[in-house]
């Protein structure tokens, strides 16, 4: 599954860490966050260097729907009533001053990334919803509307519209920006000891670290794993499918997002906690709905993306824990990860110069709220019910009965075991036990991979660990005789 973006721009690879270093900086994770968290850090006079466990934007970045926009749904009249007035305001006008930064980058640096002005729009049938939250954002110093006619290819007429907004070609302006930047692919960082970083050929001393890895790996201090969980979303980029300029996102569970690249609309949908999806079919239930709102499209790529859900709804940006004054974090962004990089890179490359910034505060991963407790304790009773599962509910087959292109947790000499039977019968097996905190793995059909419902860890059908905070594979290497 490769997403429009990987289809169009391919960035050059890097070497492996091979030999012991010194830094300043040292970045963990080359997505958009870590670049450009890095490259600001760079031009304001510090030494950088960036671990990358895999390759530059091999992560979420390639799957992003790439909006850069201060409207993440519907949430500034939630904000001005569950935080005070000045954190809302912090929070507009920390992604504003985002969206105003791509722009001065992209036009000082001459990047040639398809980059375009546009409104941002959330439809609803809930007229007054839009209208309470137009009347917050615009309190809030951010350029928003109610509009009653919104031009959408179903009967859903009112939004919720920004202006100011823009788009771009995500991988084409990461690719520039890290041509400036010291970057080390293949090397996944295992541990962090205080200032050193231990990766599997060399280590790494530096005076600041700055955790930009999607999902925290480590899980004490911090205990973000507390804190988070992962959703998944699915995007078909579509031909032959005209529509108004603009991106647009529904509100509600049930919703849709749209945007324009090129000659393609991006066309996502059917979001649900990460191992949560059992019974598969959300490719074919986007395909569908595509086949309704527009009858003429052809599918050109379709691809998923991962997104971290922070307990209270804001993400966690500064730094790591109490006691850590020199480990930093930026995760968190749910749906928002451009922007939220762009805030994240400005947040941290002040703290680590020692400057200021109005709108830290909001986003300080130290906090504790009453909405943060009741999220927290939400999560807390997911893990316990996935713990649980693991211990006691029964294997669903044998693997004799599992039909050829099938996965399932079947029971194995006694044990629980997950397997997946290729169309040619080869069997894969895999522990279901996750390695982050020992949740259940869940099978996932549409994506042939096992999940994890407590955080959100991801491993292939071979056992291949693919998404964190989980860094290690499952793969049951020793292969038993199946009954
Ligand atoms: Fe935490 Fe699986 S991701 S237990």
């Amino acid at each position: 599954m490769e997403s429009i973006w990987t289809k169009t721009c391919s960035i050059p690879r890097r070497e492996q860490l091979q030999k012991d270093m010194k830094t300043e900086v040292a970045v963990i994770g080359a997505g958009m966050a870590g670049i450009l968290i890095a490259w600001q850090l760079q031009k304001a006079g510090k030494q950088v260097i960036i671990l990358e466990a895999d390759r530059i934007a091999s992560g979420q970045t390639k799957n992003t729907t790439a909006k850069i926009t201060s409207q993440h749904d519907l949430i500034y009249a939630n904000l001005i009533s569950s935080q005070e007035e000045e954190k809302a305001r912090q929070y507009a006008m920390a992604n504003e001053t985002a969206i105003e930064e791509y722009r001065r980058i992209i036009q000082e640096e001459q990047i040639h990334c398809n980059f375009e002005e546009t409104q941002a729009y959330v439809y609803s049938t809930d007229k007054e919803k839009l209208m309470e939250e137009a009347k917050a954002a615009a309190s809030l110093g951010i350029s928003a509307s109610f509009v009653s006619h919104a031009t959408l290819p179903f009967q859903r007429t009112c939004a919720l519209r920004f202006d100011g907004q823009a788009q771009f070609h995500p991988l084409k302006f990461i690719k520039h920006l890290a041509e400036q930047l010291e970057i080390y692919e293949k090397t996944p960082v295992r541990t962090v000891d205080e200032h050193i970083l231990h990766t599997p050929k060399a280590t790494v001393t530096a005076e600041h670290i700055v955790f930009a890895t999607h999902y925290p790996f480590v899980n004490f201090p911090g205990l973000y794993f507390a804190r988070m969980h992962q959703e998944r979303s699915y995007v078909l980029a579509l031909e032959n499918a005209p529509m108004e300029q603009g991106m647009f996102i529904g509100d509600g569970e049930t919703s849709y997002s749209f945007r324009t690249y090129d000659k393609y609309l991006l066309f996502g949908g059917e979001g649900h906690r990460t191992g949560d999806n059992r019974q598969g079919g959300k490719y074919n239930a986007l395909r569908q709905k595509a086949k309704e709102l527009f009858p003429q499209s052809l599918e050109a790529a379709h691809w998923s993306a991962q997104d971290c859900i922070p307990a209270d709804g804001i993400p966690y940006i500064g730094q790591y824990a109490s006691g850590k004054p020199y480990w930093y974090v930026s995760t968190g962004f749910q749906k928002w990860g451009m922007t939220t990089s762009m805030v994240s890179a400005m947040l941290i490359r002040d703290m680590i110069c020692g400057k200021e910034n109005p709108y830290a505060a909001v986003f300080d991963p130290r906090r504790f709220s009453a909405e943060a407790a009741s999220g927290i304790a939400c999560e807390g009773r997911q893990a316990v019910k996935t713990f649980a599962k693991r211990l006691f509910q029964l294997p669903e087959a044998t693997a004799k009965e599992l039909p050829l292109g099938h996965g399932g947790i079947v029971d194995l000499d006694g044990d629980k075991i997950g397997v997946y039977k290729e169309e040619d019968g080869t069997l894969h097996l895999v522990e279901i036990r996750c390695p982050h905190l020992g949740c259940q793995l869940e099978w996932n059909p549409d994506e042939k991979s096992w999940d994890c419902p407590c955080h959100g860890s991801r491993f292939d059908f071979r056992g291949k660990c693919i998404t964190n905070p989980a860094q290690e594979d499952i793969t049951i290497e020793k292969e038993r005789p199946l009954p």
